[in-house]
């Protein structure tokens, strides 16, 4: 979604911006621009539609310089994308980058117009660099003009002004769309992501919900949203500079998918020992929330939000309490009743997606006994808003296909099962040891998923040229298909579909011709032989069907069934294990398909609107 890089410095910033744009681009975008304030008070924008790249060539053309400057990412919501709905946007002297929408921007844009302003984008943006114009005639500085512009808005926004006549000033606020300021040496940052600005700084501040920072070279002031000037600490951040390296690998995401083995001993790493969880890891207090905790209320987004569908199967089986799983943007509109001593969860990788911190921020009004998030990123805003805040450690996730955030969330999620059954007395000891220990073998057996890479890119030939496909699973591998179905269409752009496998005969099975591939993620559990029965079902109407099953389940190719034998693991961890092979499935037939695997089109990675 939307990136935002600014900067203050004696040296030219261009450079500066063009790379913490580039360490964005990740994030997925349809244009970019730049607007750069040089000691003459010349102002220059320069804005491109497409790749950063297209922007960087343009800048060097054009020999853009200057000390101070700000730059966007954008990812269309109001208007087309297009260079004249890129952001910075200008109104006179002031230009201005925008993260969020202003819902009530109809409304202003009238009034403005009343007032002799006339538009040049479709944006909502627009209106917000037309009002902060309007505001710095009546009053004494750019920050005043800001405060004011920033109390006529509805919605959400992470806005960074400047004004030609101020050079050496950045005015950045904050409303629903994060931002933080990169502190230097004699030089100053801001960016709507740390990522953005690691190749500068290590120092950061976190502006919170309604505040108005003033950056210079020298000085970054920051004032609440009653106007009252606040000290907000400064962060050292550890997170990893290197990111941004695909190394050997094609794409981020098959880099990523590589990582998981790794990705899992970290997010496990002194949170177990060899047969136990230590509950005390999982956050201050964990051990009296959940010794307390009576329901668990799970709230999340895309994969995210199937992580957490396939923990209720575990909460409620193997820890007894009872858990309910709600997509945030229907939970925080919805008029739930919050049950005694339930415990809210937020799931997120980015722990910037809207709706999900929209949530969190109404079960806080509405009576939870506590706040918890599962996240991947330190200091983002669901971290900083929760009471505990239970990281997971996958590393920077590039891909917007997310992948290994994915399987350290059900990691985290296992091990938080295991420490709610402790405390409620629902999980013994061998039960505890049974479930640690094939966390700890984890790693080793996604190693080996990984090798059918060679097997599966070969069956992608048979999904590229299809329009749907439909994956099945049962019980805790229902999630699982749901999750290997959204990668699928996330990155392929073929339609697929999942269903548990029970529900098949309610309607699916209408869809079941040789050209709708089946999936079916099949371990050897309890329900292997109900699951037989549904791929009878399949089998007999014609179906082709790709079965990625446990090697004693029993299954054998033949010509309209392909089995996909992966080892046998412990049936707890399975949903965890099978979920790396469908990962290759939907990489493999995205490589062929030749999409932008990475980036696929029309998606952003961080979700910051809702
Ligand atoms: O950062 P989050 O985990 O909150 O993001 C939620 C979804 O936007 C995200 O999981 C999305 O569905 C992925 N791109 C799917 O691969």
């Amino acid at each position: 979604m939307c990136g935002i890089v600014g900067a203050v410095a004696q040296r030219d910033v261009a450079e500066i911006l063009v790379e913490g744009l580039r360490r964005l681009e990740y994030r997925g975008y349809d244009s970019s621009g730049v607007a750069v304030i040089d000691n003459d008070h010349n102002m220059k924008r320069v804005r491109r539609l497409g790749k950063v790249q297209e922007l960087a060539d343009a800048l060097e053309i054009e020999q853009v310089q200057g000390g101070t400057g700000i730059a966007h990412t954008r990812w269309a919501t109001h208007g087309e994308p297009s260079e004249i709905n890129a952001h910075p946007h200008v109104s006179e002297d002031i230009a201005i980058v925008h993260n969020g929408i202003i819902e009530n921007h109809h409304v202003l844009r009238e009034l403005l117009r009343e007032r002799g302003y006339t538009f040049t984008s479709q944006t909502d943006t627009e209106v917000i660099a037309h009002l902060v114009n309007w505001e710095r005639r009546s009053t004494d500085t750019l920050l005043q003009a800001v405060q004011n512009t920033v109390k006529q808005l509805e919605g959400a926004y992470g806005a960074v002004v400047v004004d030609r006549n101020e050079p050496e000033r950045l005015i950045v606020a904050r409303s629903g769309s994060p931002i933080v300021i990169g502190l230097g040496v004699g030089e100053n940052f801001l960016a709507s992501d740390q990522l953005a600005l690691l190749n500068v700084t290590r120092r950061f501040i976190y502006l919170e919900e309604g505040d108005v920072a003033e950056v210079t070279r020298r000085e970054v002031n920051v004032f609440a949203d009653n106007g009252e000037p606040v000290i907000r600490s400064v962060v050292e951040s550890n997170a990893e500079h290197d990111a941004g390296d695909k190394g050997e690998f094609r794409h981020f995401m098959q880099k990523e998918v590589y990582e998981q083995p790794t990705a899992i001993k970290n997010t496990i790493e002194g949170r177990v020992t060899h047969d136990s969880v230590i509950t005390d890891s999982i956050g201050v207090h964990a051990s009296e929330i959940l010794e307390k905790v009576e329901h668990i209320q799970l709230v999340a987004c895309g994969t995210s939000y199937n992580a957490a569908m396939v923990s209720r199967y575990w909460f409620e089986a193997i820890a007894g309490v009872s858990c309910s799983v709600e997509i945030a943007s229907e939970f925080r509109y919805r008029k739930f009743v919050t049950r005694p001593n339930s415990l809210l969860v937020t799931l997120s990788q980015s722990g910037e997606t809207a709706d999900t911190l929209a949530a969190l921020r109404l079960a806080k009004e509405k009576g939870y006994m506590s706040a918890m998030t599962i996240c991947n990123v330190a200091g983002s805003s669901l971290v900083r808003e929760s009471d505990i805040a239970f990281m997971t450690r996958a590393g920077t996730e590039i891909g917007v296909a997310s992948t290994k955030a994915f399987t350290t969330q059900l990691a985290a999620l296992l091990m938080m099962v295991v420490a709610v059954g402790k405390q409620k007395g629902t999980v013994d000891q061998a039960k505890e040891k049974e479930i640690v220990q094939a966390l700890h073998a984890l790693p080793e057996q996604i190693e080996a998923a990984l090798k059918t890479e060679k097997e599966i890119e070969a069956l992608a030939e048979d999904f590229a040229d299809k329009h749907h496909t439909l994956f099945l699973g049962r019980g805790e591998f229902y999630p699982i298909a749901v999750e290997a179905s959204l990668k699928l269409k996330e990155i392929s752009y073929i339609h697929a579909e999942a269903y548990a496998a029970g529900e098949l005969k309610h309607g699916p099975l209408a869809l079941i011709d040789a050209d709708m591939p089946v999936v079916v993620v099949a371990p050897n559990n309890e329900l292997l032989e109900k699951l037989k029965s549904n791929i009878e079902e399949v089998r007999a109407r014609g179906g082709l069907l790709y079965v990625f099953a446990d090697e004693n389940a029993g299954f054998v190719s033949d010509e309209t069934m392909t089995v996909i034998k992966m080892p046998h693991v412990n049936e707890i961890t399975a949903p965890i294990f099978f979920t790396i092979p469908m990962q290759l499935l939907s990489y493999y037939v995205a490589l062929i398909k030749g999409t932008d695997v990475d980036q696929p089109r029309n998606l952003a990675k961080a979700v910051t609107v809702e």
